[in-house]
């Protein structure tokens, strides 16, 4: 694995997925205000990424339903990037009534997954997400384009890498600025992101538009973030706490920590930019809030400062 010397490290981005991936999973549904405010804990903690709600439907994530509210008093700061999900063209008015600028649009490798979650086949909702991108385009918006079940689907087993690098050529030629590929039920290794990686470079896609969010549902998470270095991708997702899921995913729950991701990316010598001490305030918040104890390894016995 490569470790970069202690100062002067090169730059990796966290982007923060625990407002809406880790909360959209939780049976608890949180006041719109303690939601403010863990985004804001987030952004003092130096996330500069933060995703902040869905503009999905209310029936199929409740938890979210007060995105609209949520964005309309939610403190934006300057040079801060806060992505909202939109499923379609209904998702994306809402999106612009609230002012937003940065949206992600989430598709899958397998028709089965993307089915059960949106609805659609997986060309389906490429078709849908034309119009959204087109749009978002024009108005000068940041988009990401999720590729769910990278590695594994919950429906149709283990997937066909060349199957999710057809997505995400897809997806950028529809416009995204970015690609992420999504680990959704955690059952990926490094040996398949390096693989992963691999195809999608083969295939045009560049380095600085891949993006990997994985999932610590067997405790491989922090192993791929490695092996997504070693490969040249400088952007992973994480989830302050550790919250997280997906609801359509049987076995989804825990997102990677933002905890544990920053501790080894300070550790081994990565600029992320992003306060260990920061992120544990606001993952003891929302832990709190929840109502439950903290999951993550760093929450649990904290960062290590050498003597
Ligand atoms: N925002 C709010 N409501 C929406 C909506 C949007 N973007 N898009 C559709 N709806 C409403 C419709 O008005 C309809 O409401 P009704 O039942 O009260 O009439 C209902 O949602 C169903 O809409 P429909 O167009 O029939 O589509 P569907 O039932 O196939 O659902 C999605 C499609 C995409 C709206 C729905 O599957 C969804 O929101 N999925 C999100 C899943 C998710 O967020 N997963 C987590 C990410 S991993
Ligand atoms: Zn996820």
């Amino acid at each position: 694995m490569t470790v970069r010397p202690a100062t002067g490290g090169e730059r990796v981005r966290i982007y923060e997925v625990g407002p809406r991936d880790g909360l959209q999973n939780e049976s608890a549904v949180l006041p719109v205000a303690t939601k403010s405010a863990f985004i804001g804990l987030l952004a003092d903690a130096g996330l500069r990424e933060i995703e902040a709600t869905s503009f999905v439907s209310p029936r199929a994530i409740p938890q979210l339903a007060d995105a609209d509210a949520l964005m309309v008093g939610l403190d934006r700061r300057s040079g801060f990037r806060y992505p909202v999900l939109v499923p379609n063209v209904r998702g994306f008015a809402r999106a612009e009534a609230v002012g937003a600028d940065a949206i992600a649009v989430f598709t899958a490798a397998t028709d089965a997954f993307t089915r059960a979650n949106i609805g659609m086949s997986v060309g389906e909702s490429l078709a849908a997400f034309a119009p959204v991108l087109k749009r978002a385009a024009e108005l000068g918006w940041w988009r990401r384009g999720y590729v769910s079940t990278a590695f594994g689907c919950p429906y149709d087993g283990r997937v066909d890498p060349g199957r999710v690098v057809d997505v995400a050529v897809r997806l950028l030629d529809l416009g995204v600025d970015e690609v992420c590929f999504g680990d959704t039920i955690g059952v990926g290794v490094p040996g398949q992101v390096a693989a992963l990686t691999g195809l999608a470079v083969e295939a045009g896609i560049p380095l600085d538009r891949i993006a990997f969010h994985f999932h610590d549902t067997r405790g491989t998470a922090l192993a791929n973030v490695a092996a997504g270095l070693d490969a040249g991708v400088r952007c992973f997702d994480s989830s302050t706490g550790g919250t997280g899921g997906c609801p359509y995913a049987p076995g989804a729950a825990g997102n990677l920590a933002t905890e544990d991701l920053v501790y080894f990316l300070d550790a081994s010598g990565w600029d992320s930019g992003v306060s260990l001490d920061g992120v544990l305030t606001a993952a003891r918040f929302i832990s709190d809030a929840l109502g439950r104890p903290l999951t993550s390894k760093v929450g649990q016995a904290g960062g290590w400062t050498p003597g």
